[in-house]
This record gives C-alpha cells, sequence and structure tokens, in this order.
C-alpha cells in the first residue's frame, strides 16, 4: 500500500491502488470462458468504430450480463435508452422468446442508422425498433399514448438526465419489471461528495433516487473492464 493513502483518503491515490493489468486479465478470463468468440458482434463493433462513433459500448462481458437477466426474468418486451450502434441492443434482442419486442431510443440519426444495419446483419432487424429522438420526449410520448409497460428497462443515455430517464421508466414499467443502468461508478467519480462534472453527478443522483425509491429493490454491481464502472438492477415492486 502506498504510505499515506488513508489519511489522504485521496480518490486518485485510491485508483492508482488498483492493478488494472490484473482487472484486464480477469475480465478476460471470464470472456474466454463464457462469452462465445460471435463474428456478428465482432463485425458490429467494427463497422460502428469504422462509422465514427465512439467506442463506448458495454463490454463483452457486459452483454452476457444484460442477455441473462433478460432471460432470467423472461423479458419479452425490452425497452433500451441510448442505443449507439446496437451491440446492447444485440445482446438484450437475442434474450427475448418469438413474439418478443425490443423498442431502442436514439437521439442521433447516425447512429440509428448504424444501428440499424448492424440489427438487420445480427437477424433482429425484425424484432427491435430504433425510435430516434430525444429519449425524454419520446417516452413522454410513449406514455401518453399508452404503450404497454416493458418488462426490462435498461438505460444507457445521456448521463445527466438519468433521474428523470428513472421516473419516465417508472411509469412504463408495472410490478416485477427490472430496470438496469450503467456507467453508475464512473471510475470511483461517484465517491466525490460534489462531483464537478454533470456526467458524475447525473449517475450520482440516480444512484440516490434507486435507493430511496419506495418502489424498487436495487443494488449496483462494479463493472471492470481498464477502469471500473457500475451496473444497477432494480426490481420493481
Ligand atoms: N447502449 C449502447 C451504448 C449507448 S452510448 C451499447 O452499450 O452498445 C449512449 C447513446 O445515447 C449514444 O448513442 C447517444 O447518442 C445516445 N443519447 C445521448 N443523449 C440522448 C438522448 N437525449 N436521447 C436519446 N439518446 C441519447
Ligand atoms: C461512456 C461509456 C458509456 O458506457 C456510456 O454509455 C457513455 C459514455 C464513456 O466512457 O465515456
Ligand atoms: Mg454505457
Amino acid at each position: 500500500m502506498i504510505q499515506g493513502l488513508e489519511s489522504r483518503g485521496s480518490l486518485v491515490m485510491r485508483m492508482e491502488a488498483i492493478d488494472e493489468q490484473l482487472v484486464e486479465r480477469i475480465d478476460r478470463y471470464v470472456e474466454d470462458l463464457f462469452v462465445r468468440e460471435d463474428t456478428i458482434l465482432a463485425e458490429c463493433l467494427k463497422d460502428t468504430a469504422a462509422a465514427g462513433l465512439p467506442s463506448i459500448n458495454v463490454s463483452p462481458n457486459q452483454g452476457k450480463l444484460l442477455y441473462l437477466v433478460a432471460r432470467i426474468s423472461r423479458a419479452s418486451r425490452i425497452l433500451e435508452l441510448g442505443t449507439l450502434g446496437a451491440y446492447s441492443t444485440i445482446w438484450l434482442a437475442r434474450a427475448v422468446p418469438a413474439g418478443g419486442r425490443v423498442i431502442t431510443l436514439e437521439v442521433n440519426s447516425h447512429n440509428a442508422d448504424v444501428a440499424r444495419k448492424n440489427l438487420i446483419r445480427a437477424g433482429c432487424g425484425g424484432r427491435v425498433e430504433v425510435r430516434v429522438g430525444d429519449a425524454t420526449a419520446t417516452l413522454r410520448q410513449m406514455i401518453a399514448t399508452g404503450e404497454p409497460a416493458f418488462d426490462l428497462i435498461f438505460i444507457d443515455a445521456d448521463k445527466p438526465r438519468y433521474v428523470d430517464y428513472l421516473h419516465l421508466s417508472l411509469q412504463l414499467a408495472h410490478s416485477g419489471s427490472v430496470i438496469l443502468a450503467d456507467n453508475l461508478i464512473r471510475n470511483g467519480r461517484v465517491l466525490d461528495a460534489h462531483p464537478e462534472d454533470e456526467l458524475v453527478r447525473g449517475v450520482k443522483a440516480f444512484n440516490e433516487a434507486i435507493a430511496a425509491h419506495p418502489r424498487l429493490e436495487s443494488i449496483i454491481l462494479p463493472i471492470y473492464r481498464s477502469k471500473v464502472d457500475g451496473l444497477s438492477i432494480s426490481l420493481v415492486k
């Protein structure tokens, strides 16, 4: 341990104490054991990057986790906020049974075009709908038009609005629905009492909101890749 680590209590110092190489090797070890080599997902990531989109998709292990949570909860109607190139969407779409449906919301129409191509190549085009527009507006519209409730909702769009997304998502959920959200630890930056970054403030407020919400039972799982992030799992009572 670095001397003075405890007394300084500095977040940066603590994070430096993590052996990032070891964390990467463990992540890869789990991936090699449990996530099949998948040419469709590999092509999806390749074309997403080639189209100029950032590589901020969930990791392969996290994709497998999303898939398993969807399977375990027997979700047949899934809503996703934040599509990017549809990497996570494909994992979720593979989890739904025949007749199931995934609706994924994306503000950027270029991203949505890339996503649709990836979904078609993955054979998921028929059960996934990409809706272009600001997620807040789309969610409000869905609520107003009586969209049937979703069994699973994955929140992964712009972080400052996560608390709004939670409240809107709850209006599209039923008792027993599962709500998941990505990027809740941000390499430990949520430990800051008053984060400067509005993204970190957004997810920190979300974490406190799911912890306090009377309709939810929740936990956050740390997700290790090169950095530590987190995924929440909430059950709607
Ligand atoms: N779920 C994806 C990653 C999503 S990245 C995966 O794991 O593969 C976040 C996405 O949210 C980006 O594509 C971004 O364009 C989109 N986004 C940002 N703000 C948004 C908004 N207000 N409404 C809908 N989508 C938004
Ligand atoms: C980042 C990662 C994400 O998973 C995401 O949804 C948005 C941004 C990032 O690392 O910047
Ligand atoms: Mg994310």
